[in-house]
């Protein structure tokens, strides 16, 4: 049988994306043949489109770091054919062909059941960003309860930052959102936080090892300096989360002082290889208590065909709200 798929091949050192046909035959060895239903556009999947090796190392290749669909083929007797199911992070879309091709296999221990309370298209509208985003949070409230004060969201107006404003929000707490423009502020106060302040606003200069007290938790998407600030910055035992690096690798001016004074604790979120028993746990509060209305706000469906002029506006920064891929 023969599907579509997008192909990047590499041609005399350019990277050359394009739509073809492909047979189940050509899909890599795996446990579970998943009819793909939707896939979300990440940044990673730019980054994969265009050769970069840091993502994916061997071309040509089938980019799409996330998937949700339905079990055409299972080796495995804990999934069943016909079951709805999500596929996020491990190898997919890096160097194990992804959900930018209407079907994947993959090993049985990546894929997890679709809970009830969300549709196909529902699980892929949070996508990648947004189980970042839960996990950010989960751990967070773990800790951090709506009365101790309001928690900071650094790139409030992105796709992990937003998720998790919206997720705060319907938990009860108070939001305050970095932003970097009028419009990121009119988008984050539309979520729900209760302020904005903008990156200049959240700057300090001081190099002090640690700033007033300001901020019961920090979900930090961009790391650097805007992360160094946020953990100087954290009230008595508040707790910082940390998962992207756009705002830098490093973290400067960064002392031991509020974790030794403050006992500020530092959590890293990681998605991709996130434990099977927490991926569970968290797309079941993503199905029921922490589901918000009109999910699919500022979500932009398109066909295989239109989708790699969606990963060039990507990469050129012209993109605004999210794009979904519907097989
Ligand atoms: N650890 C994980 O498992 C995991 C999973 C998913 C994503 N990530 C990482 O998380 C990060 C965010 O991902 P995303 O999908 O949310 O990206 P995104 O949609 O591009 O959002 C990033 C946001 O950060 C803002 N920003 C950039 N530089 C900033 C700065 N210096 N100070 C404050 N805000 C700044 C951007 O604003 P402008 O648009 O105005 O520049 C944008 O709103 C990325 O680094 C990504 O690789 C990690």
């Amino acid at each position: 049988m023969k599907f579509k798929a997008v192909r990047v091949f590499e041609e005399e050192g350019r990277f050359i994306p394009r739509i073809i046909e492909r047979s189940m035959e050509d899909l890599p060895a795996g446990d579970v043949v998943i009819r793909v239903a939707y896939s979300s556009l990440n940044y990673k999947d730019a980054l994969s489109c265009t050769g970069n090796r840091g993502v994916t190392r061997e071309y040509p290749h089938t980019p799409g770091i996330d998937a949700s669909g339905v079990v055409v083929e299972s080796t495995d007797s804990q999934i069943q054919v016909g079951e709805e199911v999500i596929v996020t992070g491990y190898d997919l879309g890096m160097n194990t062909d992804g959900g930018f091709g209407e079907y994947i296999r993959v090993p049985a221990s990546w894929v997890v059941r679709k809970p009830e309370g969300i549709s196909l298209k529902e699980a892929m509208i949070y996508g990648t960003a947004g189980f970042t985003a839960a996990l950010s949070v989960y751990e967070l409230v773990e800790v951090v309860k709506p009365e101790a004060g309001p928690v900071l969201v650094i790139g409030a107006a992105g796709g992990v930052g937003s998720h998790s404003v919206k997720f705060l929000v319907k938990l009860g707490y108070e939001v305050v959102g970095v932003v970097g423009s009028e419009a990121e502020r009119e988008f984050v106060l539309s979520l729900g936080a209760r302020d904005t302040i903008s990156r200049e606003e959240a700057d300090d200069k001081s190099g002090k090892p640690m700033l007033k007290q300001l901020w019961a938790g920090v979900v930090d998407t961009v790391g650097g300096n805007p992360l160094s600030i946020g953990i100087r910055s954290t009230k008595y035992g508040g707790v910082v989360t940390t998962c992207g690096n756009v705002a830098g690798g490093g973290i400067p001016e960064m002392n031991v002082y509020p974790f030794i004074l403050r006992g500020v604790r530092l959590i890293g979120i990681d998605s991709v290889k996130c434990p099977v028993g927490k991926r569970v746990d968290v797309w079941k509060r993503l199905s029921d208590s922490w589901k918000g209305e009109n999910l699919d706000r500022g979500v932009l469906e398109v066909g295989i065909e239109e989708i790699l002029e969606k990963v060039k506006k990507m990469l050129n920064s012209e993109l605004v709200g999210r794009v979904l891929l519907k097989h």
